[in-house]
């Protein structure tokens, strides 16, 4: 990712004789990955252009201008007149920038990525945009930001400043966004576009995917397909308030715009200093939507998440078993429990902090880190120490950006929330939001996580929580002429935190959380190892939230925990199976009170964990297929296939009673044709028969079950199947 490549670059060799590109007479530069390619040329005034993004060519260098070729930048004022990735006013006052191209290096800043850097400049003033393409060959993923910076003599104000422009000319475009709410995450929704613009947006600053994802699915040869078609998939990493703008021109091309929301952000850019703006990751499949998500799943586990090629641990989480009302007995059992049902990890939820102001509930004590004695005499120390009697790690959760008029924190530091003056405080769940473009206010947020993780050795996990959205948008730390700056700065202050964290705890699993999934992107992941995607534990609202995240983000790093019946959340009833078969596709958690299950319910959940442990290196490091989506048939089901293809699991759900049966044939991928494969399942009812019995124990060919498939019926509302699949030597 972006903060480590700088450090590289300087030990690095060329590999442009690997890659080459052909100069003639005009500058042509290809970016490529294995199998795609980004073409971009100049012409006789050195304007920058793309002229070809799509599957790899044999022959870039016969790419010629073509008659309507699309400026790389679009820049606001000069002759270009549509919607403008960049609108700079100078200093002067000229409201139009014209850049041209200056020159570019290509350096490999590690083994298969390619960093191509471009320079350009106005064609009057001293003000500079940068373009960097890094391209991930093996997984096919480029990821694609500027820099801006001038010399001129003034300040230069920004009002546009996108991280991307890509272009399109095909007959028609079909958009896949993702959206929601919370506790109602990542749906998705395809349109064909039309005349005019759309716009995928937040303005929301921080919890920014509250309502709206960064991502998008881009398809070019009608709706997206699974396994066929053009499509590109892209994602912008960046934790604060995002645009992606789709804008379908007047002869019917497109131009794809995303990068930090301008809205409410025109940034003054002093003389010299750089503007840096997020990547904007993207990958362009031949084949299909699957290749797009394994793409991006390759890649996420190499350089997008943090520490990609560690197994993740299960664990219990007394969020839902307890919420505030708890104590040291309490939770000392509920460790118990865990470690007796062979979970890995506890995790103690919110509410064991406050002393003036115990955070007894969601109103009050956020910000005061003391440990409430009155619930916990004996300390975290004591709680970790339980922890590791039992045989467990122990994981502790934290908000630490966050604070509620009612504490202590507020008290003493009114001026460190964000707000606005003479307005007043919006709070939202009773909380503000902590103002981390205040150096002071980062060194806090950094010493809450420091403290307790330098205090507390035994602590191997962090759940980091952010609760609330940006109102009010002032900072008492910023001066006036720079109130836009916070949107930005605050995400600034945030990365810097985390980096000091990373830097100084690289060791401690962190789980990162929004109020669910609020905070989902790959400028945060690189220092989490997972994350949350939803408050709605409802294993088939989880099918669908599921559904939609694993387009982009790895099942490794998507934590999924079975809760109680009826779901706190939705109401429904489903069976405990049918909620462990939904969480063990992904990273297996639990968040209900062990003391309400009945002795069988334990006694299934101990053998469900075992065998999630038997599936769990398919499913954390596998590729992702899926067969039958949830939007479209009464039974959903995925698989993970093992690198070397030798294993695989398959995942099937009802989700509808089915009087006659549903008899879906799952057709499989990704298998090895000659290989011959053991059927097993998994985390079998003991209380039921299984309609997969005739085909347990047999062995098919991947010939086979790529072109018959498996079947077997289902009939029953939420009745699930687990099948593991072996390769017999
Ligand atoms: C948020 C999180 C939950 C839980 C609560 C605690 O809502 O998403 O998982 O941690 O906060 O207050």
């Amino acid at each position: 990712m972006k903060q480590t490549r700088i450090l590289l670059l300087t030990a690095l060799l060329s590999l442009t004789n690997l890659f080459p590109f052909t100069v003639l007479g005009d500058e042509v530069i290809a970016i490529r990955t294995k199998d795609t390619e980004l073409v971009l040329r100049t012409d006789e005034h050195n304007y920058l252009y793309q002229v070809y993004f799509g599957e790899r060519l044999d022959h870039p260098e016969q790419m010629h201008m073509t008659a309507n070729p699309a400026r790389v930048y679009p820049a606001f004022g000069t002759s270009y007149y549509n919607e403008a990735a960049l609108h700079a006013v100078h200093a002067d006052g000229n409201t139009s920038t014209e850049l041209a191209y200056t020159g570019h290096a290509v350096e490999e800043v590690q083994e298969g990525v390619l960093l191509t850097t471009i320079d350009t400049r106005d064609t009057h003033y001293p003000f500079f945009v940068r373009f960097f393409y890094q391209s991930y060959y093996e997984d096919n993923v480029i990821e694609q930001w500027v820099e801006i910076r001038h010399q001129e003599e003034g300040d230069v104000m920004l009002y546009q400043f996108a991280s991307a422009h890509l272009h399109f000319n095909e007959p028609v475009y079909h958009v896949t966004q993702f959206h929601g709410n919370w506790a109602d995450e990542m749906h998705m929704v395809e349109n064909k576009l039309t005349r005019g613009q759309k716009v995928l947006d937040s303005k929301l600053g921080i919890r920014s995917n509250q309502f709206a994802h960064s991502h998008f699915l881009l398809s070019l040869d009608g709706p997206a397909l699974e396994d066929a078609g053009r499509v590109v998939g892209g994602t912008l990493a960046w934790p604060g308030s995002h645009r992606i703008l789709f804008d379908v021109d007047e002869v019917e091309e497109l131009q794809l715009i995303a990068g930090i929301n301008p809205h409410a952000s025109w940034y003054r850019l002093e003389k010299d200093e750089v503007f840096e703006t997020p990547a904007l990751l993207y990958t362009f499949s031949a084949h299909g939507t699957g290749e797009v998500s394994r793409n991006f799943h390759r890649w996420a586990m190499k350089h997008g998440v943090y520490r990609g090629d560690r197994t993740r641990l299960t664990l219990l989480n007394n969020w839902e078993a307890t919420y505030f009302d708890f104590n040291q007995e309490l939770l000392s059992e509920i460790i118990g429990d865990a470690a007796e049902m062979d979970f890995e990890l506890f995790l103690l939820d919110d509410g064991w902090f406050g002393t003036k102001h115990p955070r007894n509930s969601d109103h009050a004590g956020l910000g005061d880190w003391e440990v409430n004695r009155e619930k916990l005499p004996d300390g975290i120390g004591y709680l970790v120490e339980e922890s590791h009697k039992n045989g467990i790690r122990f994981g502790l959760w934290l908000e630490p950006e966050m604070v509620n008029p009612r504490s202590e924190l507020y008290e003493n530091h009114p001026d460190w929330v964000i707000g606005q003056p003479y307005r007043d405080l919006h709070l939202l769940r009773n909380q503000l939001n902590l103002d981390l473009a205040n150096p002071e206010v980062r060194d806090f947020v950094f010493g809450v996580v420091d403290r307790y993780l330098s205090d507390y050795p035994g602590i191997s996990y962090i759940k980091w929580d952010a609760n609330r959205f940006i109102t009010n948008p002032g900072s008492y730390y910023l001066p006036p002429q720079d109130q836009s700056h916070l949107w930005i700065e605050n995400v600034r202050g945030l990365m810097s935190v985390l980096e000091r964290v990373r830097e100084k705890h690289p060791e401690v699993f962190m789980m990162v959380c929004s109020g669910g999934g609020g905070r989902l992107d790959y400028a945060t992941l690189p220092y989490f190892d997972e994350f949350w995607i939803s408050d709605n534990t409802d294993a088939l609202s989880r099918v669908f939230i599921q559904w939609g995240t694993t387009f982009f983000y790895p099942a490794m790093a998507l934590a999924s925990h079975v809760s109680v019946v009826p779901n706190h959340i939705t109401q429904r009833i489903t069976p405990l199976k049918f909620r462990f078969d939904v969480a063990m596709s992904a990273k297996l958690g639990m968040d209900l009170q062990p003391r309400d299950m009945s002795p069988e319910e334990k006694a299934f959940s101990k053998n469900a964990i075992q065998e999630y442990y038997k599936i769990r290196d398919i499913v954390q490091f596998g590729e992702l297929y899926r067969l039958l989506s949830p939007y479209t048939n009464d039974r959903a089901a995925m698989m993970y296939v093992s690198d070397q293809a030798d294993r695989a699991v398959v995942f099937a759900y009802q989700l509808k009673k089915a009087i006659q049966g549903n008899k879906q044939p799952l057709v499989l991928k990704g298998l090895d044709p000659d290989k011959n494969y053991l059927l097993r399942e998994v985390n079998k009812d003991p209380g039921s028969y299984s309609w997969f019995t005739p085909l347990e124990g047999k062995v098919y060919s991947g010939d086979f079950l790529m072109k018959y498939g498996l079947r077997f019926v289902m009939y029953n509302e939420y009745d699930s199947k687990i099948i593991e699949l072996t390769a017999q030597p």
